[in-house]
């Protein structure tokens, strides 16, 4: 019998209470589900990026809806005891808000626990209006992969007076519409850590330093499994692990210790 109990939003938010960092994976099949979910992850995130991962696309912009729900599926079969989040990919909450409504549901319905969307904005209202409809939801601030070719490349956000303004802004409006969590990626640590001192929800970083509540690296960029350079934030865990297994545990030992990330080694 599997020890872990059911995952909730509630647990997170003890976690997060309490200053215990929250160790996120990103997660596409049912097996890595499993490993993930006995070495202690908090939460997996069937990330767009298995565009890259799974498919050997350029970017994350093709990912279909089907394709999402196919590895929510699968993932949600291998997991027992983890908060499981699937990001809704470009295209499918642009347009009408019932269209984006309905994609959300589909993707609960194939066994996530909350759907994340990209950007500020805009998307306040569909936060706001999925909230009311009983899906919990992740916000994604700071680098967002959707609007790369927007963004002019893989570039750190966050950098000048007013980006800093917008983020805040952004961020306080999300978590006031009802998001429950945010991702932010790529930007100065300070940034990161004193906009995330100001919200009431966790935040977890991608390349965005220590200071935040938690965080999230690409599975098989930590498992050294990427083809070509990593990102600067990336730690390679297959290093001195013995196996997979152990590389995720130590992954989440050194997130909860603050071990991971170092900001001298891997952040901006
Ligand atoms: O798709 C993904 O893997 C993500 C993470 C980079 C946060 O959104």
């Amino acid at each position: 019998m599997n020890p872990r109990p059911r995952p909730t939003l509630h647990r997170l938010r003890q976690l997060h209470a309490r200053g215990e960092p929250i160790a996120v994976l990103t997660c596409y099949d049912a097996t890595f589900a499993r490993v993930l979910d006995e070495a202690g992850v908090d939460v997996m995130l069937v990330g767009d990026s298995l565009g890259m991962v799974c498919q050997g696309q350029a970017d994350t912009l093709p990912v279909q809806m089907q394709e999402m729900i196919y590895h929510t599926a699968s993932v949600a079969r291998g997991n027992h005891g983890v908060w499981l989040i699937a990001d809704m990919p470009f295209g499918s909450y642009q347009g009408q808000q019932d269209t984006a409504i309905a994609n959300a549901v589909q993707l609960m319905q194939a066994g996530a626990h909350m759907v994340k969307v990209e950007g500020g904005g805009w998307t306040v209202s569909l936060v706001r209006a999925l909230v009311e409809r009983g899906i919990p939801v992740c916000g994604h601030l700071g680098f967002t992969p959707q609007s790369v070719h927007a963004l002019g490349g893989y570039r750190i956000q966050g950098r000048d007076e007013e980006a800093v303004e917008r983020l805040r802004l952004d961020a306080a409006a999300l978590a006031d519409a009802g998001a429950a969590m945010l991702v932010f990626e790529l930007m100065p640590s300070a940034v990161a850590r004193s906009v995330a001192q100001s919200l009431p929800i966790p935040v977890i970083g991608i390349g965005a330093g220590s200071g935040v509540g938690g965080q999230v690296l690409v599975l098989h960029d930590m498992l050294n499994l990427t083809a070509g350079r990593l990102p600067r934030y990336v730690r390679d865990f297959t290093e001195g692990s013995a196996s997979i297994q152990a590389a995720v545990r130590r992954y989440v030992e050194d997130v909860k210790s603050g071990k991971f990330p170092d900001d001298t080694a891997h952040g901006y």
